[in-house]
């Protein structure tokens, strides 16, 4: 049993850190989930111990021996393309001693020697080098001294994730309604490839205040109220504001979607990205039209996306693609990691705009993400002056939830609520 806050979670009847109460249209959330080491400590053992997590795109490792290495759900990882031409997922500990064996972010190799006592593996994780080999007796299996790879890795269109439970259901099953999302990005996009180049910083507040942000509609004018002075100030019509949908797809994952008024790249042209940029976007639209049809190829162009696949991992298809990350490093503290994807065969043009709004909004001395670790920042601050036990994520109980409600957040929230009080899945 464990007990927070004198609150008793381990009981799923017992609602003690999520209540929803639909006499009264009232969702809220206690604030120890944002707060608490315990709430934390429970996170990672049944949130990122159980859940598929993101780990990177294939692209990245497009060559046999091609690697990054990625810390997920708070462990060490890296992937590797091996020599089969397999992505594999290894744990990033050496099977004799412990060391790191990967000890660069990226790279190429054909094998990974432990720098401590010099084990060697192939990139099929196959112990294949030991020092002194004769100071082994004969009984010993050095086969199964080979690295461990984490216990599930499935791609999805290129999106590689992972999971530390054997045990998970498929990663197509976890995806639910997001996986169409990621079609319709994937498909957009073509041969896609994530640019070489991270925006990597942390924010002091909990992880979870990000989640939320990333799908929460109502904070926009009012926090990002600058970068709207900016596009005016460059001529776009902010008349039609920002309209869509929130819609909660399953597993806890959300999607927004809303035409706004920054356009996007893909497709749309907007006076944001010039002149010179009109007749190529068009020849994009064409093309995306001849493809996938009017109705598709509308919502691919017109529509901003900002998908949360639950527990981790965001997809903003906006004025660029983003793909982020983020880790918690302790209840106030995430590490935040954001690549950037796009066409392969973009025009040069195209690309520099798209890397353009990769930093200029996105980015973390960008228009946007400052304004937003602000906010979170100073929700996490909030907390600690205490006299309020509660969130309110209420809006938009008693109707038809548009993007600016909250229904997105209550569906990651009651997610949360059944993996830190439900049995293992
Ligand atoms: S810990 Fe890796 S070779 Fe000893
Ligand atoms: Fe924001």
């Amino acid at each position: 049993m464990t007990v927070i806050d004198d609150r008793t979670i381990d009981d799923r009847t017992a609602c003690a850190l999520v209540e929803e109460d639909h006499e009264h249209h009232r969702f809220r959330v206690h604030r120890s989930t944002m707060t608490s080491p315990d709430v934390f400590a429970l996170e990672v053992e049944r949130i990122f111990g159980r859940c598929w997590l993101y780990v990177g795109h294939e692209s990245e490792i497009r060559e046999p021996g091609d690697y990054v290495r990625r810390p997920v759900g708070s462990r060490q990882v890296f992937m590797v393309r091996s020599k089969a031409g397999d992505v594999k997922v290894f744990h990033n500990t050496c099977p004799h001693r412990g060391a790191m064996v990967c000890r660069k972010d990226t790279g190429n190799a054909k094998v990974f020697q432990c720098f401590y006592h010099a084990w060697s593996f192939d990139t099929e994780g196959k112990l294949v080098g030991v020092p002194d080999r004769e100071a082994y007796g004969d009984g010993l299996d050095f086969g199964a001294l080979g690295l461990r790879s984490v216990a599930r890795v499935e791609s999805y269109r290129g999106f590689v994730f992972a999971c530390f439970d054997p045990g998970v259901v498929g990663l197509v099953e976890y995806l639910a309604g997001a996986a169409e999302y990621l079609d319709l990005i994937v498909d957009a996009t073509g041969d896609a490839e994530i640019i070489t180049g991270t925006n990597a910083y942390a924010i002091d507040a909990n992880w979870k205040l990000l989640a939320e942000n990333s799908v929460d509609g109502y904070h926009a004018v009012p926090t990002h109220d600058t970068y709207f002075k900016y596009l005016t100030a460059l001529g776009t019509s902010l008349a039609g504001g920002v309209a869509g949908t929130a819609t909660a797809l399953g597993n806890g994952h959300a999607v927004l979607e809303y035409s706004a008024p920054w356009g996007r790249p893909v497709a749309k042209w907007e006076p944001l990205f010039g002149e010179d940029a009109r007749e190529e976007i068009s020849r994009i639209r064409a093309d995306l039209v001849d493809r996938y049809g009017e109705d598709r190829a509308r919502r691919m162009a017109d529509t901003n996306r900002n998908l949360l696949i639950y527990p981790n991992l965001v997809v903003n298809d906006i004025m660029a693609i983003t793909v982020r990350t983020f880790m918690p490093t302790s209840a106030d503290r995430m590490e935040v990691t954001a690549w950037e994807l796009a066409p392969r065969d973009e025009l040069p043009q195209l690309r520099q705009r798209r890397l353009d709004s990769f930093l200029t909004f996105l980015g973390p001395g960008g228009f946007a993400t400052p304004d937003d670790i602000e906010a979170l920042e100073s929700c996490q601050q909030g907390f600690r002056s205490g006299g309020i036990e509660w969130n309110d994520i209420s809006r938009g109980m008693a109707r038809e939830p548009v993007a600016n409600d909250e229904e997105q957040m209550r569906a990651f929230w009651r997610r949360w609520n059944d993996d830190i009080t439900g049995d293992p899945r």
